[in-house]
Protein backbone atom coordinates (compact mmCIF):
# COMPACT_ATOMS: atom_id res chain seq x y z
CA UNK A 1 0.00 0.00 0.00
CA UNK A 2 1.58 3.35 -1.06
CA UNK A 3 1.57 5.90 2.03
CA UNK A 4 2.54 9.84 2.31
CA UNK A 5 3.42 10.34 5.41
CA UNK A 6 5.73 8.31 7.33
CA UNK A 7 4.14 7.40 10.60
CA UNK A 8 1.29 9.51 12.04
CA UNK A 9 -2.48 9.16 11.64
CA UNK A 10 -3.36 8.76 8.18
CA UNK A 11 -6.17 6.95 6.83
CA UNK A 12 -6.82 5.82 3.21
CA UNK A 13 -10.36 6.60 2.49
CA UNK A 14 -10.44 5.61 -1.68
CA UNK A 15 -8.27 4.26 -4.07
CA UNK A 16 -8.43 4.07 -7.78
CA UNK A 17 -6.02 2.75 -9.17
CA UNK A 18 -3.56 5.75 -8.72
CA UNK A 19 -5.00 8.32 -6.56
CA UNK A 20 -4.97 8.09 -3.00
CA UNK A 21 -6.10 10.85 -0.18
CA UNK A 22 -4.70 10.94 3.12
CA UNK A 23 -5.79 13.36 5.80
CA UNK A 24 -3.83 15.71 7.11
CA UNK A 25 -5.34 16.27 10.90
CA UNK A 26 -4.90 18.68 13.97
CA UNK A 27 -4.45 16.20 16.55
CA UNK A 28 -7.44 17.09 18.70
CA UNK A 29 -6.08 20.95 19.58
CA UNK A 30 -7.62 23.29 22.06
CA UNK A 31 -7.19 26.49 20.23
CA UNK A 32 -7.09 29.98 21.95
CA UNK A 33 -8.90 32.72 20.33
CA UNK A 34 -7.17 33.99 17.14
CA UNK A 35 -4.36 31.58 17.39
CA UNK A 36 -1.59 30.16 14.85
CA UNK A 37 -1.54 26.35 15.38
CA UNK A 38 1.27 24.32 13.68
CA UNK A 39 1.05 20.71 13.10
CA UNK A 40 4.20 18.29 10.58
CA UNK A 41 4.37 15.31 9.48
CA UNK A 42 7.02 13.23 7.60
CA UNK A 43 7.50 12.07 4.17
CA UNK A 44 8.19 8.82 2.96
CA UNK A 45 11.47 7.96 0.97
CA UNK A 46 9.42 7.17 -2.03
CA UNK A 47 8.46 10.19 -4.12
CA UNK A 48 4.95 11.26 -4.06
CA UNK A 49 2.81 14.00 -6.31
CA UNK A 50 0.34 15.99 -4.41
CA UNK A 51 -2.22 16.42 -6.78
CA UNK A 52 -5.72 17.69 -5.11
CA UNK A 53 -6.62 19.90 -1.39
CA UNK A 54 -9.91 20.23 -0.01
CA UNK A 55 -10.05 21.71 3.39
CA UNK A 56 -11.75 19.72 6.14
CA UNK A 57 -13.11 22.58 8.32
CA UNK A 58 -16.62 23.42 10.38
CA UNK A 59 -17.47 26.85 9.03
CA UNK A 60 -16.81 29.38 11.16
CA UNK A 61 -13.69 27.63 12.93
CA UNK A 62 -10.44 28.80 11.10
CA UNK A 63 -9.57 32.30 9.26
CA UNK A 64 -7.04 30.06 6.91
CA UNK A 65 -5.67 26.70 6.44
CA UNK A 66 -2.14 26.82 4.61
CA UNK A 67 0.02 23.76 3.28
CA UNK A 68 3.82 24.28 3.13
CA UNK A 69 6.06 21.72 2.34
CA UNK A 70 9.82 21.82 4.38
CA UNK A 71 13.49 20.45 4.29
CA UNK A 72 12.68 20.59 8.37
CA UNK A 73 9.63 21.80 10.50
CA UNK A 74 10.07 24.89 12.28
CA UNK A 75 9.38 22.19 15.88
CA UNK A 76 9.53 18.70 16.92
CA UNK A 77 6.56 19.05 18.91
CA UNK A 78 3.67 17.40 17.43
CA UNK A 79 1.90 20.57 17.46
CA UNK A 80 3.33 24.22 18.05
CA UNK A 81 2.57 28.14 17.77
CA UNK A 82 3.29 29.12 14.80
CA UNK A 83 1.53 32.42 15.13
CA UNK A 84 3.04 35.68 13.88
CA UNK A 85 -0.03 37.57 14.46
CA UNK A 86 -1.20 37.21 18.12
CA UNK A 87 -0.06 37.21 21.61
CA UNK A 88 2.34 33.68 22.64
CA UNK A 89 0.67 30.88 23.84
CA UNK A 90 0.92 30.11 27.32
CA UNK A 91 1.20 26.27 27.07
CA UNK A 92 3.22 25.54 23.06
CA UNK A 93 6.48 26.30 21.78
CA UNK A 94 6.59 29.39 19.17
CA UNK A 95 8.75 28.61 16.56
CA UNK A 96 8.04 29.10 12.73
CA UNK A 97 6.57 27.06 10.51
CA UNK A 98 9.63 25.72 8.53
CA UNK A 99 12.99 25.60 10.17
CA UNK A 100 14.56 26.18 6.32
CA UNK A 101 13.21 26.35 2.97
CA UNK A 102 9.49 26.53 3.08
CA UNK A 103 7.33 26.54 -0.16
CA UNK A 104 3.37 27.36 0.11
CA UNK A 105 1.73 24.38 -1.61
CA UNK A 106 -1.92 25.10 -0.90
CA UNK A 107 -3.78 27.77 1.19
CA UNK A 108 -7.94 27.91 2.15
CA UNK A 109 -9.62 31.12 3.67
CA UNK A 110 -12.75 31.54 4.71
CA UNK A 111 -14.76 29.64 2.55
CA UNK A 112 -13.00 31.09 -0.27
CA UNK A 113 -13.55 27.96 -3.05
CA UNK A 114 -10.47 25.75 -3.38
CA UNK A 115 -8.19 25.69 -6.27
CA UNK A 116 -7.97 22.86 -8.31
CA UNK A 117 -4.44 21.96 -9.52
CA UNK A 118 -4.81 21.73 -13.47
CA UNK A 119 -4.72 18.35 -14.78
CA UNK A 120 -1.82 16.34 -14.84
CA UNK A 121 -0.19 18.91 -12.57
CA UNK A 122 1.67 17.64 -9.34
CA UNK A 123 3.92 19.30 -6.16
CA UNK A 124 6.71 16.49 -6.49
CA UNK A 125 7.44 15.94 -2.40
CA UNK A 126 9.11 13.53 -0.50
CA UNK A 127 12.53 11.37 -1.36
CA UNK A 128 15.42 13.04 -2.38
CA UNK A 129 13.31 16.35 -2.81
CA UNK A 130 13.82 19.65 -0.68
CA UNK A 131 10.35 18.60 0.57
CA UNK A 132 10.63 16.29 2.97
CA UNK A 133 8.38 17.26 5.61
CA UNK A 134 4.50 18.62 5.09
CA UNK A 135 3.16 21.31 7.87
CA UNK A 136 -0.31 22.77 8.34
CA UNK A 137 -0.71 26.14 9.85
CA UNK A 138 -4.53 26.67 11.21
CA UNK A 139 -5.37 30.55 11.97
CA UNK A 140 -8.34 29.79 14.33
CA UNK A 141 -11.18 31.94 15.13
CA UNK A 142 -12.25 31.45 18.19
CA UNK A 143 -11.67 29.56 21.61
CA UNK A 144 -12.29 25.70 21.24
CA UNK A 145 -13.29 23.75 24.56
CA UNK A 146 -13.83 21.09 22.21
CA UNK A 147 -10.66 19.16 20.35
CA UNK A 148 -10.46 20.69 17.06
CA UNK A 149 -9.40 17.77 14.12
CA UNK A 150 -9.61 20.81 11.62
CA UNK A 151 -7.14 19.73 8.55
CA UNK A 152 -6.89 18.93 4.82
CA UNK A 153 -7.90 16.31 2.37
CA UNK A 154 -4.25 15.90 0.61
CA UNK A 155 -4.85 13.77 -3.22
CA UNK A 156 -1.54 12.06 -4.47
CA UNK A 157 -0.16 9.64 -6.43
CA UNK A 158 3.48 7.69 -7.03
CA UNK A 159 2.94 7.81 -10.84
CA UNK A 160 5.20 10.77 -12.34
CA UNK A 161 3.30 13.18 -13.63
CA UNK A 162 3.35 15.38 -17.01
CA UNK A 163 4.03 18.89 -15.19
CA UNK A 164 5.70 19.76 -11.95
CA UNK A 165 3.95 22.43 -9.97
CA UNK A 166 6.14 25.09 -7.80
CA UNK A 167 5.63 27.81 -6.27
CA UNK A 168 7.49 31.39 -6.26
CA UNK A 169 7.70 34.31 -3.53
CA UNK A 170 8.30 38.09 -4.16
CA UNK A 171 9.09 39.49 -0.66
CA UNK A 172 10.40 43.12 0.61
CA UNK A 173 12.40 44.29 3.44
CA UNK A 174 10.95 47.85 4.11
CA UNK A 175 9.81 50.99 6.32
CA UNK A 176 6.34 52.18 6.65
CA UNK A 177 6.08 55.64 7.68
CA UNK A 178 4.05 56.72 9.92
CA UNK A 179 0.88 58.52 8.44
CA UNK A 180 1.56 57.78 4.76
CA UNK A 181 0.73 55.77 1.70
CA UNK A 182 3.94 53.68 0.54
CA UNK A 183 4.47 51.26 -2.42
CA UNK A 184 6.99 48.34 -1.47
CA UNK A 185 8.06 47.20 -4.72
CA UNK A 186 10.58 44.02 -5.79
CA UNK A 187 12.44 42.90 -9.26
CA UNK A 188 13.93 40.18 -10.40
CA UNK A 189 15.26 38.49 -13.46
CA UNK A 190 15.13 34.88 -13.89
CA UNK A 191 18.40 33.47 -14.07
CA UNK A 192 17.32 29.91 -14.29
CA UNK A 193 16.85 27.94 -16.96
CA UNK A 194 13.02 27.47 -16.35
CA UNK A 195 10.14 27.90 -18.50
CA UNK A 196 6.86 28.51 -15.95
CA UNK A 197 3.63 29.28 -16.74
CA UNK A 198 1.73 30.84 -13.85
CA UNK A 199 -2.13 29.17 -12.73
CA UNK A 200 -2.79 31.01 -9.65
CA UNK A 201 -1.30 33.62 -7.07
CA UNK A 202 -1.97 34.85 -3.23
CA UNK A 203 -1.33 37.89 -2.23
CA UNK A 204 -0.70 38.72 1.87
CA UNK A 205 0.21 41.64 4.12
CA UNK A 206 -1.48 42.37 7.67
CA UNK A 207 -3.58 45.24 7.91
CA UNK A 208 -2.49 48.09 6.08
CA UNK A 209 -2.18 46.64 2.51
CA UNK A 210 -4.51 47.72 0.37
CA UNK A 211 -3.53 46.49 -3.45
CA UNK A 212 -0.83 43.74 -4.42
CA UNK A 213 0.70 42.90 -7.63
CA UNK A 214 2.42 41.35 -9.53
CA UNK A 215 3.85 41.64 -13.45
CA UNK A 216 5.96 39.85 -15.86
CA UNK A 217 8.06 42.91 -17.62
CA UNK A 218 9.35 42.77 -20.88
CA UNK A 219 12.22 45.59 -20.44
CA UNK A 220 12.66 47.38 -23.73
CA UNK A 221 15.80 49.55 -25.19
CA UNK A 222 13.77 52.22 -26.76
CA UNK A 223 12.16 52.91 -22.71
CA UNK A 224 9.05 51.49 -23.54
CA UNK A 225 8.51 49.11 -21.14
CA UNK A 226 6.09 46.84 -21.36
CA UNK A 227 3.48 45.20 -18.30
CA UNK A 228 1.47 42.16 -18.38
CA UNK A 229 -0.19 41.61 -15.22
CA UNK A 230 0.14 38.06 -13.44
CA UNK A 231 -2.56 38.94 -10.84
CA UNK A 232 -3.77 42.00 -8.42
CA UNK A 233 -5.89 41.54 -5.57
CA UNK A 234 -6.93 43.49 -2.13
CA UNK A 235 -5.16 41.44 0.37
CA UNK A 236 -7.67 42.55 2.34
CA UNK A 237 -10.17 39.54 1.00
CA UNK A 238 -9.39 36.26 2.09
CA UNK A 239 -6.03 35.12 0.93
CA UNK A 240 -6.50 32.36 -0.69
CA UNK A 241 -4.48 31.40 -4.02
CA UNK A 242 -7.05 32.65 -7.40
CA UNK A 243 -6.65 32.17 -10.75
CA UNK A 244 -4.41 34.26 -12.88
CA UNK A 245 -5.04 37.29 -15.43
CA UNK A 246 -3.99 35.20 -18.29
CA UNK A 247 -3.41 31.43 -18.18
CA UNK A 248 -1.16 31.51 -21.31
CA UNK A 249 1.26 33.54 -19.98
CA UNK A 250 4.61 32.00 -19.55
CA UNK A 251 7.78 32.97 -18.09
CA UNK A 252 11.62 32.00 -19.19
CA UNK A 253 14.92 32.54 -18.28
CA UNK A 254 15.65 36.20 -18.61
CA UNK A 255 12.32 37.47 -18.33
CA UNK A 256 11.40 40.14 -15.55
CA UNK A 257 8.77 39.82 -12.42
CA UNK A 258 7.67 42.37 -10.08
CA UNK A 259 5.56 42.97 -7.21
CA UNK A 260 4.10 45.86 -5.47
CA UNK A 261 2.31 45.98 -2.41
CA UNK A 262 0.89 49.28 -1.92
CA UNK A 263 0.09 50.27 2.23
CA UNK A 264 -1.47 52.82 4.34
CA UNK A 265 -0.41 53.74 7.36
CA UNK A 266 -2.54 55.68 9.59
CA UNK A 267 -0.77 55.12 12.78
CA UNK A 268 1.38 57.40 14.22
CA UNK A 269 4.32 55.05 14.14
CA UNK A 270 6.59 53.83 11.62
CA UNK A 271 6.13 49.89 11.05
CA UNK A 272 9.07 47.75 9.32
CA UNK A 273 8.07 44.66 7.73
CA UNK A 274 8.63 41.59 10.28
CA UNK A 275 6.93 38.64 11.44
CA UNK A 276 4.66 39.67 14.01
CA UNK A 277 1.02 41.29 13.88
CA UNK A 278 2.91 44.80 14.42
CA UNK A 279 4.82 44.59 11.49
CA UNK A 280 3.74 44.44 8.43
CA UNK A 281 4.37 41.84 5.04
CA UNK A 282 4.68 42.41 1.62
CA UNK A 283 4.35 38.67 -0.23
CA UNK A 284 3.70 38.15 -3.54
CA UNK A 285 3.54 34.32 -4.71
CA UNK A 286 2.91 32.97 -7.64
CA UNK A 287 2.28 29.20 -8.33
CA UNK A 288 2.96 27.77 -11.95
CA UNK A 289 3.53 24.57 -13.73
CA UNK A 290 6.47 23.08 -15.74
CA UNK A 291 7.23 20.60 -18.01
CA UNK A 292 10.94 20.47 -16.75
CA UNK A 293 12.70 21.29 -13.46
CA UNK A 294 10.88 23.74 -11.29
CA UNK A 295 13.58 26.60 -9.63
CA UNK A 296 15.70 26.00 -7.32
CA UNK A 297 15.93 29.68 -5.81
CA UNK A 298 12.48 30.31 -5.37
CA UNK A 299 12.57 33.76 -3.69
CA UNK A 300 13.00 37.42 -4.84
CA UNK A 301 13.77 39.97 -2.48
CA UNK A 302 14.26 43.90 -2.80
CA UNK A 303 15.07 45.55 0.59
CA UNK A 304 11.69 47.55 0.24
CA UNK A 305 10.81 51.48 0.92
CA UNK A 306 12.60 53.91 1.11
CA UNK A 307 15.82 52.20 -0.17
CA UNK A 308 14.46 50.58 -3.08
CA UNK A 309 12.66 51.58 -6.14
CA UNK A 310 11.48 50.41 -9.51
CA UNK A 311 12.15 53.33 -11.11
CA UNK A 312 16.05 53.91 -9.62
CA UNK A 313 16.72 50.69 -8.81
CA UNK A 314 15.39 48.89 -11.45
CA UNK A 315 15.61 51.49 -13.84
CA UNK A 316 11.77 50.01 -14.80
CA UNK A 317 9.05 52.74 -16.59
CA UNK A 318 6.34 52.17 -17.73
CA UNK A 319 4.98 51.60 -14.59
CA UNK A 320 0.91 50.64 -14.34
CA UNK A 321 -0.49 52.75 -11.84
C1 LIG B 1 -1.74 36.26 -22.59
O1 LIG B 1 -0.39 35.86 -22.68
C2 LIG B 1 0.00 35.45 -23.98
C3 LIG B 1 1.42 34.90 -23.86
O2 LIG B 1 2.28 35.82 -23.26
C4 LIG B 1 -0.10 36.66 -24.93
O3 LIG B 1 0.27 36.27 -26.23
C5 LIG B 1 -1.54 37.15 -24.91
O4 LIG B 1 -1.64 38.34 -25.66
C6 LIG B 1 -2.00 37.45 -23.50
N1 LIG B 1 -3.42 37.79 -23.50
C7 LIG B 1 -3.88 38.88 -22.93
C8 LIG B 1 -5.36 39.06 -22.97
O5 LIG B 1 -3.16 39.70 -22.40
C1 LIG C 1 0.68 61.54 12.51
O1 LIG C 1 -0.59 62.13 12.60
C2 LIG C 1 -0.97 62.44 13.93
C3 LIG C 1 -2.43 62.94 13.90
O2 LIG C 1 -2.64 63.81 12.82
C4 LIG C 1 -0.03 63.52 14.46
O3 LIG C 1 -0.36 63.86 15.79
C5 LIG C 1 1.39 62.97 14.43
O4 LIG C 1 2.32 63.96 14.82
C6 LIG C 1 1.75 62.46 13.04
N1 LIG C 1 3.05 61.78 13.11
C7 LIG C 1 4.03 61.99 12.27
C8 LIG C 1 5.30 61.23 12.52
O5 LIG C 1 3.93 62.75 11.28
Amino acid sequence: MLALFISAAFCLLFSNINALTTDLKMPGVLPEADSYLCTSVPLTETENYLTGFEAIAQKGTAHHILLFGCEEPGSEDLVWDCGEMNKRSDELERAPTCANKPAILYAWALDAPSLQLPKDVGFLVGGETPIRHLVMQVHYMHEKTEADETGLRITYTDEPQPKLAATMLLVTGGVLPANKTESFETACVIEEDVEMHPFAFRTHTHRHGFDVSGWLVDEDQQNEDHWSLIGRRDPQLPQMFVPVSNASMVIRQGDMVTARCVMKNNEDRDIGMGATGDDEMCNFYIMYWTEGDVMQDNTCFSPGAPEYRWVSEAALNHIPK
